[in-house]
């Protein structure tokens, strides 16, 4: 249903792409450079429907921009995104958010004076309350879409939850529960695919271990895929499979943390020097 809104944004849509059908997105020979950097080299790589796919390497090996490529925020040179099947490759970021993709973001300044409530019940686009004429002559439409939201944020809090901070201001939420909030922004619209870019950065051991089981539950109970950029090797090895390595732009290996760990060559590309493995 989303998949066909997103021919409707006046986009040029290239029709479907021979994809197997498991796959949720599919990142083919794509390349960025930054003047005379080349961020992003050549790379090739896909996500698994269903899956929790890590995606790590050394600082500066391309991840976030290949992030960035993906939800639309950057245009790639050369290289195309095919998400379930239909490139997307230069659509925008809100484009994409049609089309069932979604990155996370941080909360931003002035949803901190709202409350972790209304703050997720800002999320859906294209409310009829949004077009002052649709407000004006049906307003019992507006009524009816409102509470339907309310519903649905009422129950995210409660899967996250959240309840008994619901009615607090977002800007005076934990660190911890801010994140929480923020994959809960996530839920509003029923998001294909969640890419989370250190999104565990900065939240103590507690918090890290509420917001790695709720990306479980939402992975196992709701079925959502998730695309993962992490630091924290024990959260990837406990979250992710596959993990893909990136380094110098390009993908060098995938395959379960295990393996990857077990690798030799991959712990040198990606810490840089020769590690000693038993
Ligand atoms: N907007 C930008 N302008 C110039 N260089 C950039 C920009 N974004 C990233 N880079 C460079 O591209 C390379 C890859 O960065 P990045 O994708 O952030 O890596 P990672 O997330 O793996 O640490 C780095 O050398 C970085 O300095
Ligand atoms: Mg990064």
């Amino acid at each position: 249903m989303a998949r066909n809104k997103q021919g409707q944004s006046g986009n040029q849509v290239t029709g479907r792409i021979c994809v197997p059908s498991d796959v949720v997105i599919d990142v083919r020979n794509v390349s960025k450079r930054f003047g005379g950097l080349t961020a992003v080299n050549n790379c090739s790589l896909s996500v698994r429907r269903g899956s929790v796919t890590g995606l790590i390497g050394p600082n500066g090996a391309g991840k976030s921009t290949l992030f960035n490529i993906v939800a639309g925020n950057i245009v790639p040179d050369s290289g195309q995104i095919i998400f379930d099947g239909n490139d997307v490759t230069g659509l925008k970021p809100h484009e994409l958010f049609r089309t069932g993709m979604l990155r996370t973001f941080q909360i931003a300044h002035e949803f901190s004076n709202m409350t972790a409530l209304e703050n997720l019940m800002m999320v859906p686009g294209d409310q009829p309350g949004e077009h002052i004429t649709k407000a004006w002559f049906r307003p019992g439409l507006v009524k009816s879409r409102e509470t339907e939201v309310r519903k649905k944020a009422l129950d995210v809090i409660d899967f996250l939850k959240l309840g008994h901070v619901r009615n607090e201001l977002a800007g005076n939420l934990s660190g911890g529960q801010k994140k929480l909030l923020e994959l809960g922004r996530t839920m509003m619209v029923d998001a294909k695919v969640v890419l989370l870019d250190e999104v565990a950065a900065g939240v103590n051991k507690t918090l890290l271990n509420d917001l790695a089981s709720n990306i479980e539950r939402m992975n196992k109970e709701l079925g959502y895929t998730f695309f993962v950029i992490e630091h924290d090797m024990d959260l990837i090895a406990r979250l992710c499979d596959p993990v893909i390595v990136m380094a110098q732009g390009e993908k060098i290996a995938e395959g379960p943390m295990a393996d990857i760990r077990a690798n030799p060559a991959i712990v040198e590309a990606y810490f840089g020097s020769p590690v000693e493995v038993a």
